[in-house]
């Protein structure tokens, strides 16, 4: 049975006028971003180090069944056991089967060989791009994200996803210190141009502890670490929209 809408978007859907109107607009995956609070979603993380656990073991807390996954699932037996039944450890491929929604946090230098991969399972799912290019750490590709932006540049290794990127602007540490925090909440900036897409990421960002602040894919290097004026900044959500010029 669908679950009724809730007060915000009853009052968007009455100024466009109809019952009619309503499923034309809400496709189902829009409409699922807006009533899988109760059952959960199915997530599934590829990379489940220290940003794919900490964010992954959020949205276990919050209700979602998580398949957390590693090229040594074995290896994550610790982490599961301590989250509960929701969560469960796999394979890059399990992980990608089960979810409707992807988180990848994986060394950004892994992503062309995630995307490559996995392409069959990945395609038309929301995918959560976590990934930063890191000098130090991921040689050549960093060029190129620079050179073309890091929201492109995932785009054309995760062909065929619904990409969003979140969960970049700071550390693990503090995604699990600020979760929920008393007060106005912390701000998460995610960029992507696939309107449904972005629902569901926001919708997880909230589910993890946060406030979303939305931008077009092409402003993702915002807040990635090749000079993002916004990398390593967890600031109250109020001022994230303030420095990204977001008025709503
Ligand atoms: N840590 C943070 O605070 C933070 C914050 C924001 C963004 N990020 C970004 O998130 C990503 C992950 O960072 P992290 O700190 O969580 O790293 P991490 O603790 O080293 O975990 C990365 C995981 O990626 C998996 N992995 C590596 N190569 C892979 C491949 N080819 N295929 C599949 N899985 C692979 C590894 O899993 P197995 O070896 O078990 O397969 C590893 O557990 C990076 O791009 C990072 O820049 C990190």
């Amino acid at each position: 049975m669908t679950k009724p809408l809730a007060s915000h978007d009853r009052r968007a859907f009455l100024r466009i006028g109809g019952a009619a109107t309503l499923f034309s607009f809400l496709t189902p995956l829009a409409a699922f971003a807006q009533t899988a609070s109760g059952g959960g979603m199915k997530i599934g993380v590829v990379g489940s180090g220290r940003l794919g656990g900490t964010v992954g073991g959020l949205w276990v807390k919050a209700g979602h069944q998580v398949m957390f996954s590693s090229r040594h699932p074995e290896e994550l037996v610790r982490l599961v056991e301590g989250l509960g039944p929701k969560a469960r450890a796999g394979t890059v491929e399990q992980a990608v089967a089960f979810g409707e929604v992807i988180l990848i946090a994986v060394p950004y230098s892994a992503l062309p060989q995630v995307g490559r991969d996995n392409a069959k399972g990945l395609a038309g799912k929301v995918v959560l791009d976590a990934c930063n290019p890191v000098a130090a750490r991921d040689g050549e590709i960093v060029k190129e994200a620079d050179a073309n932006g890091v929201g492109p540049t995932s785009a054309k290794y995760l062909p065929g996803t619904r990409l969003v990127r979140a969960f970049n602007s700071f550390g693990s540490g503090t995604f699990a210190s600020e979760s929920r925090r008393a007060g106005e909440p912390i701000g998460v900036p995610i960029a992507g141009d696939d309107p449904e897409a972005m629902k569901v990421a926001a919708k997880l960002v909230r589910d993890a502890g946060f406030e979303p602040v939305a931008v077009p894919l092409a402003r993702a290097k915002e807040f990635s670490p090749s000079n993002g004026p916004l990398f390593r900044q967890a600031l109250p959500v109020k001022e994230l929209r303030q420095r990204l010029g977001i008025t709503q």
